[in-house]
């Protein structure tokens, strides 16, 4: 049997990060730039269910058998062998390569997972659906993070820009304008699940502040959604800027994802907030064409570690 491969894309969120977990709506995008891929390659000699995982970025080469079950690789084999009832998986390698930066924002271990369940399940014969390997990725993403709000899964799973509330079936968004984002790492690491339990205890110490600034940022996620369906898109870039405000009041924002913010927008851009858990990983900067280059080399000046360019285009 040849080798079978998927791939999934990252993703930034534009807006609602951490309130989304909260029952709030948010907007997420697909980023294509940069992509998660699985290799799954058949070993007629082997024996059914050896199947040896290979993540060189990670340097991991093991035996399913050997991984424990709440390792990220592993489980998301397991819920596809589930999914499909079988007692065993014909022998294998599977092979995962990522250009997604870990733990920055961009939705490298949910990529991974959706890559991994929909190469696996082609292998098997049965390609799932893709609401079904969203939801298998659902159930890998509570491994990363306890209390994950399902917007990762879906947008790099569905790879179209959404309008997503926990809970409810997520809309995909039509987009009114061109826009142009830039995403600058800041090189520094951050666990998603950290930056979300931090906010956990610090709603919980303080209930009422924490449900305003949810709302708060609900608010400007409805607006931008008008915007960016609507245009003109001129007021997109104030919404970021708001939403960073509260997201550095929620107290996840860090000295050098505000030094990017703030370069963004001394060099031109019109909004500028952190993606993803925050605590170092990415930000984002909306900015006109003609602005682009000029604020990707301040960005890069200002200590970015690298700077990603993505555009939404008009629908
Ligand atoms: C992470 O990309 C987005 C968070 O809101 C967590 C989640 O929604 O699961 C921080």
């Amino acid at each position: 049997m040849p080798a079978v491969s998927a791939s999934a894309p990252g993703k930034i969120i534009l807006f609602g990060e951490h309130a989304v977990v909260y029952g709030w709506p948010a907007i997420a995008i697909p980023v294509h730039q940069v992509q998660a891929k699985a290799i799954v390659l058949a070993n007629p000699r082997g024996r059914p269910n050896e199947v040896k995982l290979q993540a060189p970025a990670i340097r991991l080469e093991a035996w399913l058998a050997d991984l424990p079950m709440t390792h990220p690789l592993a489980k998301a084999i397991i819920l596809v062998r589930e999914h499909f009832q079988l007692a065993t998986i014909p022998a294998c390698t599977i092979r995962i390569t990522s250009a997604i930066p870990v733990a920055s924002g961009l939705g490298s271990g949910a990529a991974v997972s959706v890559a991994l369940i929909r190469a696996l399940s082609i292998f098997l014969g049965h390609p799932l659906p893709d609401e079904q390997v969203s939801s298998l990725a659902y159930e890998v993403e509570k491994i990363h993070h306890s209390n994950p709000s399902g917007i990762d899964n879906t947008v790099i799973t569905f790879e179209q820009p959404i309008f997503f509330t926990r809970n409810q079936p997520f809309e995909l968004l039509q987009t009114g304008a061109d826009l142009t984002f830039l995403i600058a790492d800041t090189g520094v690491k951050s666990s998603t699940a950290e930056a979300v339990n931090s906010v956990r205890r610090n709603w919980q110490s303080d209930e009422r502040k924490y449900e305003g600034i949810f709302d708060s940022i609900g608010r400007i996620a409805l607006e931008a959604r008008n915007v960016i369906e609507h245009g003109p898109s001129g007021q997109l870039g104030d919404l970021m800027t708001r939403n960073q405000a509260l997201l550095k009041e929620m107290g996840v924002s860090s000295p050098e994802l505000d030094t990017l913010v703030e370069a963004a927008m001394n060099s031109g851009a019109s909004g500028a907030k952190l993606s993803g858990g925050g605590l170092g990983g990415n930000m984002i900067a909306l900015a006109q064409p003609e602005k682009v280059d000029t604020v990707k080399d301040t960005l890069l000046h200002s200590g970015a570690a690298d700077v990603i360019i993505t555009q939404l285009k008009k629908s």
